[in-house]
């Protein structure tokens, strides 16, 4: 199969160093750049908003995968399109109107992407799954970076590579939350092809080494 790629989340950058930050990741071996939102409501925390994914856009030189903690995502999918989006991920618990949500997104011109919280079954998706481009597994609890990674992980990636075969042989298959050298095998080997990864690359003495690391598994 492909190779996976990797979506170093901004969520663990030095916000004061951000243009520094961004640069770095450019020079990299990173695919996406993973842009964390949170609205307080549907997470418990607060990122930051549309001026911050603006300036990241700026200087970034690759896809912006902004994934989108937020209660009723509709209100606002045009502003992230607007401020430099390529992919827009919603939470399968956000979304009333799922389908119409995921169309909206192609509409606005972005890959759309669709997350689920650790409680969430992945056959939950089996009527979805054909129209989108991308599924988000939260391997923590979404609202903070620095979590613990959880087990059960593994097993709801091999359900949705299972779904994907029959249904969307193309999905990318993220994984979201305290992703590290140690799990990274074994969440490609359960069919990830794309791996965020936070406070283990920017937390690390040489973020572009550990990224190479991440992505030469
Ligand atoms: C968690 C966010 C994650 C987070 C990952 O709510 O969705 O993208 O930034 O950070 P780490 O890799 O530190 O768990
Ligand atoms: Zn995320």
């Amino acid at each position: 199969g492909m190779k996976h790629l990797i979506a170093p989340s901004i969520l663990a950058a030095d916000f004061a160093n951000l243009q520094r930050d961004i640069e770095m990741l450019n020079q990299s071996e990173a695919d996406w750049i993973h842009v964390d939102i949170m609205d307080g409501l549907f997470v418990p925390n607060i990122s930051f908003g549309f001026p911050v994914v603006e300036a990241v856009n700026k200087y970034a030189t690759k896809p912006l995968d902004v994934h989108l903690m937020i209660t009723d995502p509709d209100r606002y999918l045009k502003n992230f399109a607007d401020a430099g989006a390529a992919h827009i991920t919603v939470h399968y618990e956000a979304c009333t109107h799922l389908h119409r949500t995921i169309q909206a997104i192609k509409e606005l011109g972005c890959k759309a992407g669709v997350a689920l919280n650790p409680h969430t079954p992945v056959a939950l998706l089996e009527d979805i799954i054909a129209d989108v481009d991308l599924v988000l597994i939260m391997s923590v609890n979404p609202g903070f970076g620095g979590q613990k990674f959880i087990q059960n992980t593994y097993k709801k990636i091999e359900q949705l590579k299972t779904l994907s075969a029959s249904q969307n042989p193309d999905l990318f298959i993220e994984v979201d939350g305290g992703v590290n050298i140690g799990n990274t095998p074994q969440l490609i080997q359960a069919g990830a092809n794309a791996l965020v990864a936070g406070n283990f690359v920017f937390s690390s003495g040489n973020p572009l080494a550990t990224i190479k690391e991440l992505k030469q598994i």
